[in-house]
């Protein structure tokens, strides 16, 4: 049923801060200067490209998303954030080398113009980098001086309000333990300095603290704990995560449940990448590539469902590579193998080679993310995770007890169905008009 709701009006300016300002960041940044500056267009973001159907077929009423949902307008973002490295966004861009060389001539003055504060930063959780750039101090004091961090940066950049996406490295693997059980365990744990207690949730607490909500676009824990779900929910805040959906697991996403729709059956799913771009060369690491692994894994079983379909997926087999080679960059290449069977179990093969740019993929994801979790915490979204933005991760987190949607199409229904609830439009079923009352 729709209802109405009270939505606070995305007044005065909204601060974009991202942990990480490496490639994907700095290309969301310099995209978005581009995009205000009437250089390009916002290709690949849903919600600036995206029109959204409202009602009945015959009401024809298809609205921009933009038009339709009261979001900041890009030109009401200031940018900020932290790396371990102290170089502006212009040098980060020259260096990942994702944008034209012309493009960022026109808009260098505000490229310069964002450098990044110190970052909170351990190499035992990221064992290829090495940075000076970084806070010194207890985990409890990291994280006061984060708060402290946003305090000021939002005084100095006049925003009303925060949204904090992590743009970082992928840290090793950590399991959940004792310490990110409760909210007592986890404050006591940043006393102590717990090894469990990586810089990824050190920024969660000190977001979710101060009232910013955040999302986790790499495959690393970070919020995806109880405490910090639990203090999300206590402070009204949104979460969501993990690891940006792009790539050869949006593709995927979009190939698998479109054999299942057909009932066609799976027998093996080889996936592998080249990519040399500083993301490449961390996940080269055992520890970090584990932590991809298990998000980029999930995907085929959560789809294809093997239990529920044994016949046809019962022995999928299903192997994930990540190669670094330097000379690609950021321009990442990814092939597929999908040995398929049909009608009487014969087999079949389709070959996918995907030549794609990663941060080209991820940017418009940083800024959809930052402005639907901003547009929630206006609408009055209950904190916590936030599953109508599974759309945008490879392996999205749910409440305990729930099993994580990946198919593209319904979390791209569920997404758009949330976006009709919050502005009090009827959700759309897609029962024919002689069964629509
Ligand atoms: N590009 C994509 O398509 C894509 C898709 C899914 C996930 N991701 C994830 O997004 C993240 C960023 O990717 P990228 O290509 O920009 O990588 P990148 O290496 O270019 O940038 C990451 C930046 O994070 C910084 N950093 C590392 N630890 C930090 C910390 N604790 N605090 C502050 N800064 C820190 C690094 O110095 C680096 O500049 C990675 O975790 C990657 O796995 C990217």
């Amino acid at each position: 049923m729709a209802e109405n709701r009270q939505i606070q009006p995305a007044t005065g300016k909204l601060g974009i801060l991202t942990p990480g300002m490496g490639a994907v960041s700095s290309t969301f940044m310099a995209g978005v200067i581009a995009i205000r500056a009437g250089l390009r267009l916002p290709i690949g973001s849903t919600t600036q490209m995206g029109h959204i159907r409202l009602g009945k077929r015959t009401e024809d009423r298809q609205p921009l998303i933009k038009n339709f949902l009261p979001l900041t307008d890009l030109e009401n973002i200031e940018f900020g954030g932290w790396d371990i490295f102290d170089v502006s966004c212009y040098e980060a861009c020259i260096t990942c080398g994702v944008l034209e060389k012309d493009l960022l001539a026109q808009i260098r003055p505000e490229l310069e113009a964002i450098r990044p504060m110190k970052a909170v930063f351990d190499q035992h959780y990221v064992k290829k980098l090495t940075g000076t750039h970084v806070k010194k101090g207890t985990k409890m004091e990291l994280a006061e001086a984060v708060m402290q961090d946003m305090v000021d940066f939002k005084k100095a950049k006049k925003c009303e309000r925060l949204v904090m996406v992590w743009c970082g490295s992928t840290e090793i693997y950590l399991k959940r333990t004792a310490v990110h059980e409760t909210i007592a365990s986890f404050e006591q744990g940043l006393r102590d300095d717990s090894p469990d207690i990586p810089p990824s949730m050190i920024y969660a607490y000190a977001a979710i603290k101060s009232g910013v909500p955040y999302a986790n676009g790499a495959p690393n824990l970070g919020p995806d704990v109880p405490a910090l779900e639990q203090l999300a929910k206590e402070k009204g805040v949104g979460i969501c995560g993990k690891d940006f959906k792009t790539g050869q697991t949006l593709i995927k996403t979009v190939l698998a449940p479109g054999f299942k729709a057909r009932q066609l059956g799976v027998a093996g799913w080889f996936s592998t990448n080249i990519l040399g771009n500083r993301d490449g060369e961390v996940l080269d690491d055992p520890e970090s590539f584990k932590s991809k692994e298990e998000t980029k894994l999930g995907v085929l079983d959560a789809i294809l469902q093997p239990k529920l379909y044994p016949d046809l997926y019962g022995n999928l087999f299903h192997k994930v590579r990540i190669n670094y080679y330097p000379p690609r960059g950021d321009n990442k290449e990814g092939w597929d193998n999908i040995d398929i069977f049909g009608w009487c179990g014969r087999p079949m093969q389709i070959k996918v080679d995907f030549l794609c740019r990663d941060s080209i993929l991820a940017a418009p994801l940083v800024l959809d993310l930052a402005l639907l979790l901003d547009l929630g915490m206006r609408a009055g979204m209950p904190g916590g995770i936030q599953e109508w933005l599974s759309f945008y991760f490879k392996s999205p987190v749910v409440p305990v007890g729930l099993y994580a949607e990946h198919d593209l199409f319904i979390q791209q229904t569920k997404l758009k169905n949330t976006m009709r609830w919050i502005m009090g439009e009827d959700v759309i079923t897609h029962l024919g008009q002689d069964y629509e009352e």
